[in-house]
């Protein structure tokens, strides 16, 4: 049940491809919490997905565009004010993608066109979209505006490859723009850094299982999940974070604070036996 904490806002979201979706339990609570919004993903995952069905559910409509399009984002802001009536109060990015994750290319093995598509749709695309909205003039004062990170911008983690660096490049966009947003137009700019979530981008990761296990045993409060995640997004939508701007917020149970749990101490304790090839030399994983 909701508490109106966005009654009255217009907000518009992208990235709810399906029900897993952070994007999709962030859609859903912002309807709950009273605001008017609207949906926009590519045209290729409105065929993929079922985001068409969550606009049905929400009673609203999904506007097709590629975020790393200026043409097509400078459409998402008109067609989503003329929807909603007015200037709008927060936005969701909700978008990551890398090509050298699909193809199994390894860090030291990059692709650099590859690369260059995965910093545009999972960074880049959220500094166009900010200066979009600003030459448009379509975010409301006080607005808030939001994307979507992961812990791996700050340490590295395995089989995270160049998603690593498109998050870190997102976090300085949210701090840079932020800052220009803020003094023009009191616009907060943020990111939340998300615990690993069981999503159809999440599950392109390398052994996201047990990635998943590790960071719940790793973290006090265990994984945050999509509907928690998206709790937190509501409270950063709301009037009652008119000043936090320009912060990675770690949403993760604590996780980017730890060094060992008992938990973790105990699964290592079951087996002390090196990782090793075929000739007994160690792999340093
Ligand atoms: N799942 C996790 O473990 C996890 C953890 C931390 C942060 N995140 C971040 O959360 C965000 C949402 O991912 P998710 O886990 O909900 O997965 P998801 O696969 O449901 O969402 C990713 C979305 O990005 C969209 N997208 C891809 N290319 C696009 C483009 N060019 N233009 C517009 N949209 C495009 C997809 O259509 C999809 O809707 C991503 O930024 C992701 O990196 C995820």
């Amino acid at each position: 049940m909701g508490n109106n904490l966005l009654q009255g806002k217009r907000g518009f979201i992208f990235g709810a491809l399906n029900d897993m979706s952070i994007a999709w339990k962030v859609a859903e609570r912002a309807v709950e919490e009273g605001a008017k919004i609207t949906l926009t993903n590519t045209p290729m995952a409105m065929r993929m997905g079922t985001t068409n069905e969550l606009a049905e559910q929400l009673n609203t409509i999904v506007i097709p565009a590629d975020a790393t399009s200026v043409e097509d984002l400078q459409k998402v802001f008109e067609e989503s004010q003329k929807y909603l009536g007015g200037k709008i109060d927060f936005v969701l990015h909700s978008i990551g993608m890398s090509p050298n994750v699909r193809k199994k290319r390894t860090y030291d093995d990059l692709d650099y066109t590859m690369l260059s598509t995965t910093l545009d749709v999972s960074a880049i695309s959220f500094h166009k979209m900010i200066q979009v909205a600003k030459k448009m003039d379509a975010i409301a004062e006080g607005g808030s505006i939001l994307a979507l990170s992961y812990v791996a911008a700050q340490r590295t983690f395995f089989g995270y490859n160049d998603m690593a660096d498109a998050k870190a490049l997102l976090e300085s966009i949210a701090r840079s723009f932020g800052y220009i947003y803020g003094r023009s137009k009191g616009v907060r700019v943020n990111t939340i850094s998300q615990s690993p979530t069981y999503t159809t981008a999440g599950s392109g990761v390398k052994g996201i299982g047990n990635l998943l296990d590790f960071s719940n045993k790793m973290s006090p409060l265990g994984n945050a999940d999509a509907a928690e995640c998206a709790d937190y997004c509501i409270v950063m939508f709301s009037d009652l974070t008119r000043k936090v701007t320009m912060q990675n917020l770690f949403h993760d149970g604590g996780f980017s604070s730890m060094g060992m749990s008992l938990r973790a101490m105990n699964q290592y304790e079951k087996g002390l036996e090196e990782y090793t090839d075929e000739h007994g030399n160690i792999i340093y994983g």
